[in-house]
């Protein structure tokens, strides 16, 4: 019928079939061939039911989000949806791979839903900071009732299709041959003479008449910030409110409302920097790869034994190596217990935990390293321990090994020099906690070679994480900037602000925790032992900024001693402490520092600033190769607000000049050291230019 979507017989039954790859998204050609099916089928006397199904791994993915900012051309999707719940034939979905968005609006909207086992169903626009527009927060309600629709809706949570069809989603789940099923039903329907069920004539009955309040507190409490869930939450009320064609029309301005916002563009933004990172200049998909299959960990500490888990996770078998036995077995009782954690907060599964754990093996002897493809180094920060340590592995492993480190401040490169075959070593930053953060940052040196950097990417996949491709330099891109802000906050103590109004300035902002909170859950001795790790490369300032020496010294060692930046009560939350004001406000004194009100707005300024100006130095010495990377790191390894869309696209948003003028006003004040601006800054913002403008 159309190149996007073909249209057959058979017998009675038409099929539709949407053919628009990788994912199917409904753009104008597919909206035109359906349309065209729809027509079809009234018109052709013969046709008495019509199947809609998608090529290739998914049904539909929904709308297609490159449309979204332009305006839609005709047909729009509401008017295909409508008029597919409208047809006087019964319209029948087959599904299978994903059903999300607007592909899962169409398949509401048909008159029956038949899907294959393992289908993933879901309305996730809230993760583009929309709400659907195409009638679902309408008449998903009407199928499966307030509570598994708000879950749906506000959460993006997906439904699998043996769920749905105990929801009353899915009407047939099937194992294997979807398109002869979904054949097969609609011959029964057209045999029995079944009614057309008409998703849009049912009338919503509530039953749970606080559910509503109940989902709005949880949306502001659980996505601080975001709008569209709590829009979603009131257009899933309108359902009970509203007659079903004021609904949809409502609904859709709602969304386009969104759609047109600065939030849904951020999210937007997030989403296709995230799949533009994959593509890398200079590393085409086709480099080869090496082969891997048996993984050792060297470290069985906190890093090591999250790496650990991440394979065992992931299905993969994993050797994890500690210092001697004692270390080995310390590990495998602290793994079974946070497995065990896992069950009790159901994020688990009992079941999975035995064939998890078995997929980690222990050992305490380099020499069991011999036949291992990859090698990831999680020992202690120390430069001399991990040279020493990648000499030995150097000779050691077999070669063609790749030996990694997951280092977060040391030089790769010297790491590289040590192992004596620098083409095999790279960097595999893993977040903490490893088994649950999705971040990894894959670090080259200058002598990595391409093979081994696509192997490592793609592991990196496998394990079902998110690769980011960095240069070797200190601290990497996440923790270079990070360093930058925590600076800033140091220093903005000693000059008059304290730890809860910093922190609350940055979670205003929409990070989760402020840097304060965020190194009393880590653990000031931890901190403290990377400053100390760094210590020759702070600057004179830094380096009397000594307030974490002079906390860890009086046994503040963060929560898990009950004191840190703040103290705790017994339900763990942190209080200021007045403690910790008076030593900010000694240590001031001594320093000859003249303490000040310092705003909320020069605190995020100094803070963010700091961090994007870094940013700028990392794309400038081409460690990383765009813009992008920088935001798809801070989005998902330091809770930068998604709605905000990353450093690097926020500056853009408040504009280069603007940092550029705050960046000059910091060097006038607190130093040319600190906040000199990058180069590239001065440029792009001559040119009125911004990171993400050509
Ligand atoms: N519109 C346009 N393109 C889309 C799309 C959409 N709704 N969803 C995915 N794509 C594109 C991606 O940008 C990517 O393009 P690229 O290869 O040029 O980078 C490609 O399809 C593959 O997507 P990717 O996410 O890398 O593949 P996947 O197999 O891991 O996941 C999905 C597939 C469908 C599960 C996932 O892409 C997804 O969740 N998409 C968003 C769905 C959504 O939010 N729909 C509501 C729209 S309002």
């Amino acid at each position: 019928m159309t190149e996007a979507v073909s249209f057959t017989r058979h017998g009675e039954i038409a099929l539709a079939v949407i053919d628009n790859p990788p994912v199917n998204a409904l753009g104008h050609a597919v909206r035109v061939g359906l349309l065209a099916a729809l027509e079809h089928t009234l018109a052709d006397g013969q046709i008495r039911a019509l199947v809609i199904r998608g090529a290739g791994k998914n049904f539909s993915a929904g709308a297609d989000v490159r449309e979204f900012g332009q305006p839609f051309k005709a047909p729009e999707l509401g008017e295909i949806i409508e008029r597919t719940e409208a047809l006087s034939k019964p319209v029948i979905a087959a599904l299978h791979g994903s059903a999300l968005g607007g592909g899962l609006e169409l398949a509401l909207a048909c008159h029956f839903r038949v899907a294959l086992a393992g289908t993933r169903l879901g309305l996730p626009e809230v993760k583009l900071g929309i709400i659907p527009g195409g009638g679902g927060t309408q008449r998903l309600p009407r199928l499966i009732g307030a509570r598994a629709a708000l879950t749906m809706i506000a959460e993006g949570r997906d439904l699998d299709a043996a769920e749905g069809v105990s929801r009353g989603l899915i009407d047939l789940c099937v194992p294997s041959d979807l398109e002869t099923a979904a054949l097969e039903f609609a011959r029964t329907v057209v045999r029995e003479r079944r009614a057309l069920r008409r998703t849009g004539d049912i009338v919503p009955v509530i039953d749970e008449p606080q559910v509503f309040e109940e989902f709005t507190q949880r949306v502001a409490r659980r996505q601080r910030g975001f709008a569209a869930p709590l829009e979603a939450v009131q257009a899933v009320r309108m359902a009970y409110q509203l007659p079903f064609a004021q609904g949809l029309k409502r609904e859709l301005e709602m969304c386009m409302a969104l759609l047109n916002g600065p939030q849904s563009r951020a999210q937007r933004h997030a989403f296709a920097a995230e799949r533009e990172i994959a593509r890398i200049p200079g590393l085409p998909a086709t480099t080869s790869q090496r082969p891997i299959e048996t993984v050792a960990v060297v470290g069985a500490g906190v890093m090591g034994r999250g790496i650990a888990m991440s394979f065992a996770n992931a299905g993969l078998p994993v050797l994890l190596l500690g210092r001697n036995g004692a270390a080995a077995e310390q590990a495998q009782a602290a793994i079974a217990k946070l497995y065990a954690a896992q069950v009790e907060r159901k994020s688990l599964a009992a079941s999975e935990v035995a064939k998890r754990a078995a997929l980690i093996s222990y050992g305490a002897a380099l020499s069991e390293l011999r036949g291992s493809d990859l090698v990831i180094e999680a020992v202690p920060e120390d430069l001399t321990t991990k040279e020493e340590l990648f000499a030995r592995l150097g000779r050691q492993c077999r070669s063609g090994a790749i030996l990694a480190s997951n280092t977060s401040f040391l030089d790769l490169n010297l790491l590289a020099q040590a192992a004596g075959r620098p083409t095999d070593v790279a960097g595999l930053h893993f977040f903490n906690p490893a088994y649950a953060m999705r971040l990894v940052e894959v670090v080259r040196t200058q002598t990595t070679s391409a093979e081994v950097t696509a192997t490592l990417l793609q592991l990196v996949r496998r394990l079902g994480k998110l690769p980011v491709l960095v240069g070797a330099t200190e601290g990497f891109v996440a923790n270079r900037m990070l360093a930058r802000r925590s600076r800033e906050a140091l220093f903005m103590l000693e000059e008059g602000a304290l730890p809860e109004q910093v922190d609350r300035a940055l979670t205003n902002f929409g990070f989760p925790l402020g840097p304060f909170a965020v190194a009393d859950l880590g653990g000031l001795d931890v901190v403290l032992a990377t400053r100390r790790a760094r210590f020759a490369r702070l600057t004179v300032r830094e380096r009397a900024a000594d307030l974490l020496e002079q906390l860890t010294a009086r046994g503040r060692l963060g929560q898990k001693s009950g004191a840190g930046w703040y103290r705790y009560d017994e339900a763990r939350r942190a209080l200021p402490d007045p403690a910790v004001q008076e030593l900010i406000v000694r240590h001031a004194a001594t320093r000859g520092i003249v303490r000040r009100a310092i705003s909320d707005a020069e605190i995020l300024e100094r803070c963010l600033y700091a961090m994007i100006n870094e940013g700028a130095r990392l794309l400038g010495e081409r460690l990383v190769p765009r813009a992008h990377e920088i935001d798809v790191i801070w989005l998902n390894g330091f809770g930068f607000p998604a709605y905000r869309g990353g450093p690097m696209y926020y500056a853009d948003e408040i504009g280069l000049k603007s940092v550029l003028e705050g960046l000059e006003r910091y060097r006038a004040t607190v130093g040319a050291e600190y906040f000199s601006p990058a180069p590239l800054i001065e440029k792009l913002a001559r040119e009125g230019r911004g990171f993400y403008t050509p």
